[in-house]
């Protein structure tokens, strides 16, 4: 036992002097951005913690600097502040930054990027980007659907008309929401929809994505990924991340992607059917362009970046609706001038309704669903902001703060659309400007923006123009504290909201 600590304390000296050794030789060759000072090891682990969350990194932005440095354990972790430093990140040097960090438990959900969302910028990542790009992303797939998610928002707006608690003690909207974004999801990748919130297949779905999620989303892992001696304790994390990567991808295999496949091997019968996504991805993969392993990293990209980030900002514009009422009245009085009282806002639609647009674009500033962007690296030395980065940092845009520093926002804690017809009117969600970027901007932006932003729209349009929404009974306001998380910003507490219907 003596022998195996006497190891252990010489190997921990060991590692200690040569860190130092490391540093002070870098240290000399580098002009590395300012930080507060690391420990051996550790580096600012004990200073910093686990919680990097959006609104701590403004606390070191503004003791530290637009850009500065954390020494997380092995990790380098670069933070830009600023919407100048954020272009040169995203644009100017955009190749240059434009790979992915990743921790240890991503490594294990996108097979250390074999994905789309986490692949290294290179041949790889565009191959895949080219190949969802037709199936997913493009304004022909945001026609050939809308339908598709008129017809979902017309459901939710029936079974919450239907539902009598609807307007005496309110209901958790979310949850019937939830079921709309797997069907707006679903129906564009496997040309499926679920039936009702209890489907036992959607309730497998919903368990296993939410699992991942919660074990990806958690920062009580950092320590093992930060400081390499002390991952054996995170043995049983990472264990439980590899069995609920398994058990999905049994799940997408038994449930989705094989029924497809079969479907290949039938169709074309009725040359006129549509090809769903799925049936793309097929197709590359029969062509040799991917491999099945890919098919399924899709499916697993997919299944994250879309259906949670989506359904959280549409959650976000109801708790300001509501705790806005204001906003809600001059919403739904838009929409009834532009369109007519009781007509159903369109995807079309959403286009004639600027005060709509306005909404949506707020809550995505004051809310923003990934605030820190998705973690971009750089594979080699690099220069920023005057700095010299080291290869292989992990560079946090903090996109939040750049939407909400009052240096350059009029009170930006307020939730006020107008201010988007206003003094910010030439302010685009496509990132024309550097201060407002909730899709990100250049090369790994992203390209989800074409369908979120009508799903969004029809959405809130329908239940606003269908509903009153207001607090529960005895309560004024619904609860809008925040939960961040490793990169999605979420509602601490799904809200109870009182959906009145309107009688036209
Ligand atoms: C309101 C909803 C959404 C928000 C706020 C959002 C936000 C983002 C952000 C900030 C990034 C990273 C940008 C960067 O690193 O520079 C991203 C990447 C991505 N998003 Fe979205 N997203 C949303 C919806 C969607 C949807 C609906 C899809 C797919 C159907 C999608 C697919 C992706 C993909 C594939 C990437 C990775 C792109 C790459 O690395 O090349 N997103 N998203």
């Amino acid at each position: 036992m003596m022998d195996v600590l006497e190891k252990a304390l010489l190997g921990l000296f060991l590692a200690t002097t040569v860190a130092i050794l490391i540093s002070k030789l870098r240290g000399k060759r580098f002009k590395l951005p300012p930080g507060p000072v690391p420990v051996p090891i550790f580096g600012n682990w004990l200073q910093v913690g686990n919680d990097l969350n959006h609104r701590n990194l403004v606390d070191f932005a503004k003791r530290f600097g637009q850009i500065f440095l954390l020494r997380m354990g092995q990790r380098k972790l670069v933070i830009v502040s600023s919407p100048e430093i954020a272009k040169h990140v995203l644009h100017t040097q955009g190749v240059e930054f434009g790979s992915r960090s990743s921790n240890v438990v991503f490594d294990i959900f996108t097979g250390k990027g074999q994905d789309l969302v986490f692949a290294v910028y290179g041949e790889h990542w565009r191959k895949m980007r080219r190949i969802v790009t037709v199936p997913f992303f493009t304004n022909k797939v945001v026609q050939q659907y809308r339908f598709g998610w008129e017809d979902e928002a017309a459901r939710v707006v029936a079974d919450v008309k239907a539902n009598p608690e609807s307007s005496t003690n309110g209901i958790v909207l979310r949850k019937r929401l939830d079921l709309m974004m797997y069907n707006n999801t679903y129906r564009i990748m496997f040309d499926r929809r679920f039936e009702s919130e209890d489907d036992p297949l959607l309730l497998k779905l919903k368990a296993l994505n939410g699992e991942r999620l919660r074990l990806a989303q958690s920062f009580d892992y950092n320590y093992g990924d930060f400081i390499p001696i002390l991952r054996p304790l995170l043995r049983g994390y990472l264990k439980r991340c590899k069995k609920i990567k398994d058990q999905r991808f049994q799940l997408f295999k038994d449930y989705f992607v094989d029924e497809r496949k079969m479907l290949e091997n039938t169709k074309r019968v009725d040359n006129n059917s549509l090809m769903c996504a799925m049936d793309h991805i097929l197709e590359a993969q029969q062509k040799g362009e991917i491999n099945e392993d890919n098919v399924y990293y899709i499916v697993e990209s997919i299944n994250i970046a879309a259906i949670d980030t989506t359904l959280r900002s549409i959650e976000w514009s109801i708790a300001e609706l509501v705790n806005h009422p204001e906003v809600q009245k001059k919403l739904r009085h838009e929409i009834d001038t532009v369109l007519g009282v009781g007509v159903q806002v369109t995807e079309p639609d959403t286009h004639k309704l600027p005060y709509l647009e306005a909404v949506i674009k707020e809550t995505l500033r004051l809310r923003m669903p990934v605030p820190l962007l998705v973690p971009h690296m750089n594979l080699q030395d690099a220069k920023l902001g005057g700095y010299d980065i080291q290869a292989e940092s992990k560079i946090l845009v903090n996109a939040w703060w750049l939407a909400n520093n009052p240096a350059h926002w009029k009170n930006p804690e307020e939730f006020r659309p107008e201010r988007f017809l206003e003094e910010e009117s030439n302010v685009e969600t496509n990132g024309n400007d550097f201060r407002y970027l909730p899709f990100g901007v250049g090369r790994r932006s992203c390209p989800g923006i074409l369908l979120a932003l009508p799903m969004m729209g029809i959405t809130l349009g329908r239940l606003v123009q269908n509903f009153e929404l207001s607090p529960p009974p005895g309560q004024s306001k619904i609860d809008t504290a925040e939960k961040p998380g490793q990169f999605t910003l979420h509602i601490l507490k799904h809200s109870t909201v009182v959906a009145k219907p309107r009688s036209f």
